[in-house]
């Protein structure tokens, strides 16, 4: 049971103008949280996107940010800082995906899915780690890991490394931070309807028929569902949950690799 103890918070929210990060928005939004959201899309587009924030009168601002400049992200939260004082929760959700196996994907490709998916979670939860020690915020960081953790995928490999090394991050994160109150976890879903997997979905239906019954519970996640449990997580009577996977694939990674 989630407590009403968001009123006033600030959670930052990468990728915000994305499928989970617009849900993140709105679920933290609807909750009295003040949100800074950034994204890599242009602010008139971002301003257009944002309107059921508007609707609903939460409470943000928009910064357009490529997360793989570890500073254009320190200035961003310093910046969201300074605006409201303080930072309470980050929600690391930017992420990039190529499709393509490791005989095809090149170098650049490589380089660019590992600096934004890991390097740019790291810039992104340690600014704000530093910042919640600096103002004595026992803050929450929750990343947007993935199933594909777990196991090899070889259809989007750096993707899956990616995620693989963000997991070990979150639980030195966890650690370190720990005994500043500061609590680390980390999100790993597994299909959701939204993002790249959605379009493949939309493009070709029966691709998503075949991912639906592919999940042993039989049904695809929505975005708003992924968003929920980083209520959970983050809430100030979750006490001790910290340096921990909240795994919600529906039983995806029980079964065997095909
Ligand atoms: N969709 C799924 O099935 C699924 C499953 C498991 C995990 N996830 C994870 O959830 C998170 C959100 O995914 P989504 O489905 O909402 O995807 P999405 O593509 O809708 O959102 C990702 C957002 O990140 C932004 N972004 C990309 N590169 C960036 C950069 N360099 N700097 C700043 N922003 C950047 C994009 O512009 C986009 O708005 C990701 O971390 C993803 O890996 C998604």
């Amino acid at each position: 049971m989630v407590s009403n103890s968001f009123k006033d918070k600030v959670v930052l929210i990468s990728g915000g103008m994305g499928d989970i990060g617009q849900a993140m928005a709105l679920e933290f939004g609807k909750m009295g949280a003040k949100i800074g959201i950034s994204d890599i899309v242009d602010t008139t587009t971002a301003v257009v996107k944002l309107s059921p924030m508007d609707n609903l009168g939460v409470t943000y601002r928009y910064d357009q940010v490529d997360v793989s400049d570890g500073s254009a992200v320190e200035r961003w939260i310093q910046n969201v800082e300074d605006h409201w004082g303080h930072v309470d929760i980050a929600i690391v959700n930017a992420a990039t995906v190529t499709l393509k196996s490791l005989h095809e994907i090149t170098a650049k490709e490589w380089e660019r899915e590992i600096q934004v998916n890991l390097n740019g979670s790291f810039f992104m939860a340690n600014a704000a780690c530093r910042s919640f020690v600096k103002k004595a915020v026992t803050g929450n960081i929750v990343f947007l890991g993935s199933w594909a953790a777990h196991a090899a995928h070889i259809n989007i490999p750096a993707y899956s490394v990616s995620k693989a090394a963000l997991r070990m991050l979150c639980k030195t994160m966890a650690l370190s931070y720990a005994e500043k109150g500061i609590r680390v976890n980390e999100i790993a879903p597994g299909y959701v309807n939204s993002g790249l997997s959605k379009e493949v979905w939309e493009k070709d239906p029966a691709s998503g028929s075949e991912a639906r019954n592919r999940v042993p519970v039989g049904k695809l996640i929505e975005a708003d569902e992924v968003a929920k449990q980083a209520l959970w997580l983050c809430d100030p009577s979750n006490r001790h949950t910290t340096g921990s996977t909240l795994l919600m694939d529906g039983g995806l990674s029980l079964l065997r690799a095909k």
